[in-house]
């Protein structure tokens, strides 16, 4: 466990300053239970030898020493909380730059439930582990320790009754903790899966209230809500009841311990001042382990929790080159590339094709073919199972992360906008982007027109996900942020389909004003919209099948030739009302 919160902490040395002080505070809770010993030691005396002003001392000593210990306790109280928190502040952004550096493999493996719940609730419980284990458990032990050095010194046989109870109340506590292990897991299991349905509910609402599913109708969050109460109820009885055998074994231990303290003064074996000694102290050595023990099995529920965030964080990155290069020149080679995102269903098989500098490709196929994937490759959101990707001859995998990050422009086909106002969302585009810049890529993008309708303009708030705006919006503030962040390299991935017309045309205008000088990838379901590129790739059941300009696309009479002449024979579509059999799309009618 102690391993898996360093990886989480980075380093626990912070804490050691915070417990050392914590141990001091626990030993003086501990102290007036010693003078208050001292002053019942003091009143056996015979009347004659009894000081009152020896135990008006003891007593004002007494005071003191509680009064201390409020000031260390507060003081404690403050340091703990401040390293805790700031220790796992920490461990999230640490966290969060990590999971920045993963393969977007990791993410599409687990449920997007499943690392909310990592980042929030078990960072909350890592948390209480910094603020708690170092701070209570371990202060928890120390007192009872030193307590038993000093019984030792007083009733061998008291104090061996005594540890002996607290041996025969281990095996209770060991238990517990494997029982708590056990049930957590499942418990944890259910709570993610509850976490990542309930994100399925909330993002697919629309769907859901379209085809009547909303509340009971949707089973799936249901059954795991359901679940997660059974797993939730199943580890608190299963814990507890070893918890409550260890408590019940340390209780009879202390009325064991008073029994035999009593029986040993009768036959004269056992001092009264040690037997009240054990009578009155003997209370404080079982207290703290008491606490110990509940806090215990939590402390494994605990230990879960950061164990599922250190295997997180010990998940190994995109490799890097620990001599990495950076390419002079910016067109794109595929050489025998293959991948596939499940190791039984190649998407790309040994694909290779050339994108030459300043030109514009465009990547056409049926949907489905790989044209996003490719696209994902080149941008080394993946890394290929074979082959290689080469940016200006240099493999991206030889290229630092950012540096290829740099080089790239993605307008993706699914635009994602975050919860924050319009302007940072197209700042994202260019950390250090002025007013002025970001208004002028909206302008370019066509988008600047219906931001300043909105109620407060670029302030407005774009919403989780973009929610607030249409796709079409979208999709102009996702070019905006291209226009801005002018990287060499530009992806555009159906970036006009959801414009009207009007939109559309100009839009195209700001995209080539955009690609004039770059490094052009370009997707299109609408093959009119790239008719004019420099180069078309036809991309088939995971191989490139065609290549060439359009004109020779077409003279070729292949798949381009056909998917083009269904595209002009659709141009006018319409739906029509008529038989059963016919009430769907029809082409060409
Ligand atoms: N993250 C993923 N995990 C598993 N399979 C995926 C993933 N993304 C895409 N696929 C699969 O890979 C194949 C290619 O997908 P891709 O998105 O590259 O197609 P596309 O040509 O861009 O299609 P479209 O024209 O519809 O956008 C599809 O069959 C898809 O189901
Ligand atoms: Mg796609």
């Amino acid at each position: 466990m102690l391993n898996a919160m360093r990886v989480v902490a980075g380093d626990l040395k912070k804490l050691y300053n915070v417990t050392l002080w914590n141990v001091v505070h626990v030993i003086l809770t501990g102290a007036p239970a010693g003078v208050l010993f001292l002053v019942i030691l003091e009143l056996l005396k015979p009347a004659d030898q009894l000081s009152v002003s020896y135990v008006v001392l003891l007593f004002a000593g007494m005071a003191l020493l509680m009064v201390v210990n409020v000031f260390l306790g507060i003081r404690v109280l403050v340091q703990s909380y401040t390293c805790a928190y700031t220790l796992s502040t920490d461990a999230r952004l640490r966290l969060g730059d990590h999971l920045r550096l993963l393969s977007l493999g990791f993410f599409k493996k687990r449920d997007p439930g499943d690392i909310s719940a990592l980042m929030l609730q078990d960072m909350a419980k890592v948390e209480m582990l910094f603020s708690h284990l170092f701070m209570d458990a371990i202060a928890f032990l120390v007192l009872p320790g030193m307590m038993c050095l000093f019984f030792l010194t007083q009733d061998v046989r008291m104090t061996g009754l005594m540890l002996a109870s607290v041996m025969l109340a281990v095996p209770a506590l060991l238990l517990a903790q494997r029982v708590v292990g056990y049930f957590g897991r499942r418990q944890i299991t259910s709570r993610n899966q509850a976490a990542s349905r309930l994100l399925e509910y909330l993002q697919g609402i629309s769907v859901l209230k379209a085809f009547s599913m909303t509340g009971k109708g949707f089973v799936r969050l249901d059954r795991t809500l359901l679940r997660l109460r059974d797993d939730s109820i199943r580890l608190e009885a299963a814990g507890g009841a070893p918890i409550m055998l260890y408590a019940l074994i340390l209780d009879c231990g202390y009325a064991a311990l008073l029994v035999y303290g009593a029986w040993l003064l009768s036959q004269g074996a056992l001092a009264l001042a040690a037997f009240v000694l054990f009578l009155v102290i003997g209370c404080k050595f079982f207290e703290p382990l008491l606490k110990f023990g509940m806090f215990f099995s939590e402390m494994r529920y605990m230990s879960l929790a950061a164990g599922r965030i250190s295997e997180v964080m010990r998940t190994a990155p995109l490799k890097e080159n620990a001599r990495p290069r950076i390419p002079d020149r910016h067109d794109i080679a595929f050489e025998e590339v293959s991948f596939g995102y499940a190791p039984e269903r190649k998407i790309l098989d040994k694909v290779s094709f050339h994108i030459p500098e300043r030109g514009m490709t465009a990547l056409v196929g049926p949907s489905g073919s790989g044209k996003t994937t490719v696209t994902s490759l080149a941008a080394r959101f993946w890394d290929v199972d074979a082959g290689s990707i080469r940016v200006g001859g240099v493999d991206v995998r030889d290229i630092l992360n950012e540096k290829l990050n740099e080089m790239f422009s993605v307008v993706f086909q699914d635009v994602y906008l975050f919860q924050d106002s319009i302007f940072n969302n197209i700042r994202v585009g260019k950390k250090d982007a002025t007013r002025g810049e970001v208004v002028a890529a909206a302008q370019t993008a066509q988008c600047h027109e219906f931001i300043e309708q909105m109620e407060q303009g670029y302030e407005t708030q774009a919403g989780e996900g973009g929610v607030r705006l249409s796709g079409g919006e979208r999709q102009r503030i996702s070019i905006a942020r291209a226009l801005l962040k002018n990287a060499p390299i530009v992806i555009l991935d159906e970036a006009t389909a959801s414009l009207d017309p009007e939109n559309e045309l100009s839009v195209q205008r700001a995209i080539s004003a955009l690609i004039r000088s770059k490094t052009v990838l370009v997707i299109a379901h609408r093959l009119k919209t790239v008719a004019g590129a420099d180069q078309i790739l036809v991309l088939d059941k995971g191989r490139v099948c065609e290549q060439g300009k359009h004109a020779e696309l077409l003279r070729l009479n292949g798949l381009y030739a056909r998917l083009w002449n269904e595209q002009q024979r659709a141009g006018g579509w319409k739906f029509r009302r008529g038989p059963a059999e016919n009430q769907q799309y029809r082409e060409g009618t």
